[in-house]
């Protein structure tokens, strides 16, 4: 084999699913903006294929994935579909608008999920069959998934397998739907399947894992030793429970163990950093600390020994450079005085790149920002962006909030907000003032809304750092998350709390089913 061969044989596609799977993990839901910003993003970073929704689940996740696949630039387009024809249909439509559009089908395949639609083998069989060509008639780039591969009695699993290949799938993916499998297992399968099945040759085999027992990342690279070539990831590995394989894990593995994986992939790798962060940002779900490659200590060092050795060289605590993945150096940034053009200029090393009107309203932010704060970091800036971002609408916004709160009694919170164009005013008591504040916005703005998380991270180090609040509100089955950030926690906790109710406020006014309404056993 030539050497530029065996590269391309080496080359592991990368498929994000961060859209699809990663949304569904329940009150992880963006905005339509949102969506195309991230998809933007992750074309950027050059992600192969982007699985952008599950068009027949809404409305809303239907003019999405239209909507990404037409602003799509190098990526692959792909969406989600049961094994039923109407499904398919509605995902071809959304999907035919991309440069490089995919149909992606799946039907659970194992006997637990066999029962559920009630169907035989062989009934099973003729589906499969049935479905996969319909979608190939349509699309020339089909993507079959037997769900619960992991699970799958082996003869059946290799029978179906035939037959998508033969109905005319190009990539058969093999999902470890509730993180069942370990590294050796997962290995093996796809070598045993890449040599018993006909056809396999012709095919790539993808590897789709979830982590509910911690070995989403560790697995899906096993799959790749055993011969799969597209690796199915998210960012900050959200998904469904424990969720799915990070995407920056596996990336970074290949690129740091490239002596002992010899795969590659087409990532640019500094741009991980600023998606980990707005993934985080727009889905609610903030990144753990210890997370690797984008937690807040993954390359930070505490203990004396860490940091004498990091001083003299870096390569003794670290296997990765932070510029490698994004993160710049903390350094002191910009003062008051500093212009338009330096902010954006800084945000652009930083791989942000904003609109003028976003610009503009960063800019307003960050000299309020620099009056109050002494030192404004790279993070303080970024944290900005990310509360600039707002949902669809901004019906309700505060005006002004005054706290009196400490040991002589209960706190109270004073508050003006504008709703629908109004100002109206409240004052409430409260156990501790974010308690005082939110009851207040409740009087001012009545509802069911149950608060599901309620979280503060400082931004950077020292008093004076910016708190970012994450607020995860649900009425009625519907999820809402908002995010802010302010010097004053307090006002941080009023205006995420607003932003989340926001959110909910564009929900309730969405017509049609919600993707958590359609279920995956609905598939005969
Ligand atoms: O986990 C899973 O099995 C899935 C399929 C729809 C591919 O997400
Ligand atoms: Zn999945």
């Amino acid at each position: 084999m030539t050497q530029s061969a065996q590269a391309d044989a080496n080359r592991v596609v990368i498929f994000d699913t961060t859209l699809r799977d990663g949304e569904q993990s329940p009150g992880a839901t963006m905005t339509h903006d949102e969506k195309l910003e991230i998809a933007e993003l992750l074309d950027d970073m050059g992600v192969d294929i982007i699985e952008a929704g599950f068009p027949i689940a809404s409305e809303g996740d239907f003019r999405a994935v239209s909507e990404i696949a037409e602003r799509s630039k190098d990526a692959v387009i792909c969406g989600l579909a049961r094994a039923q024809l109407p499904d398919i249909d509605r995902c071809w439509e959304a999907v035919k608008h991309a440069a490089k559009p995919r149909i992606h089908t799946f039907i659970g395949t194992s006997p637990l999920h066999r029962a559920i639609p009630n169907l035989t083998q062989d009934e099973m069989a003729d589906r499969i069959e049935q479905t996969v060509s319909h979608a190939r008639n349509l699309c020339d780039n089909v993507q079959w998934s037997p769900m619960d591969a992991t699970r799958t009695e082996w003869d059946y699993l290799c029978r179906v397998v035939e037959i998508a290949i033969k109905a005319g799938a190009s990539t058969i993916n093999i999902p470890d739907t509730v993180g069942y499998t370990a590294p050796r297992e997962s290995a093996d399968l796809i070598r045993r399947l890449i040599e018993t099945v006909p056809g396999a040759d012709d095919v790539i085999f993808a590897t789709h894992c979830h982590n509910d027992l911690g070995m989403a990342t560790a697995n899906a690279l096993a799959a790749v030793e055993g011969g799969a070539r597209q690796i199915e990831c998210t960012i900050n590995g959200l998904g469904e429970r424990a969720g799915n394989t990070a995407l920056e894990e596996v990336v970074m593995a290949l690129k740091v163990r490239g002596d002992i994986m010899p795969y590659t992939t087409g990532v640019d790798t500094k741009k991980i950093m600023h998606i980990s962060r707005r993934v985080s940002t727009v889905s609610g779900f903030p990144v753990q600390f210890n997370k690797a490659i984008v937690g807040k200590n993954a390359f930070a060092h505490e203990s004396g020994i860490h940091q004498d050795g990091m001083l003299k060289n870096a390569e003794t605590f670290e296997i990765m450079r932070p510029e490698d993945v994004g993160l710049q150096a903390t350094n002191l940034v910009m003062g008051k005085h500093s212009g338009r053009a330096a902010l954006r200029d800084k945000l652009r090393q930083m791989g942000v790149e904003l609109g003028d009107n976003q610009l503009k309203d960063v800019f307003v932010r960050f000299k309020e920002l620099a009056d109050r704060k002494k030192e404004v970091y790279d993070d303080d800036i970024l944290a900005l962006v990310t509360a600039t971002s707002d949902g669809d609408t901004n019906r309700l916004q505060l005006v002004n909030l005054a706290v009196t709160c400490g040991t002589g009694g209960p706190a109270q919170a004073v508050l003006e907000m504008e709703i629908d164009g109004k100002e109206v005013s409240a004052t409430c008591e409260g156990d501790g003032p974010v308690d005082a504040t939110f009851k207040a916005v409740r009087a001012l703005h009545p509802n069911a809304a149950r608060l599901q998380l309620y979280q503060v991270h400082a931004v950077t180090e020292g008093t004076d750092a910016q708190a970012t609040v994450s607020v995860r509100l649900e009425e009625d089955g519907m999820i809402a998350t908002g995010q802010s950030a302010d010097t004053d926690t307090v006002v941080a906790s009023a205006k995420a709390y607003i932003n989340a109710l926001n959110r909910l406020v564009v929900r309730r006014g969405k017509t049609g089913k919600d993707v958590k309404e359609i279920s995956y056993k609905d598939v005969s």
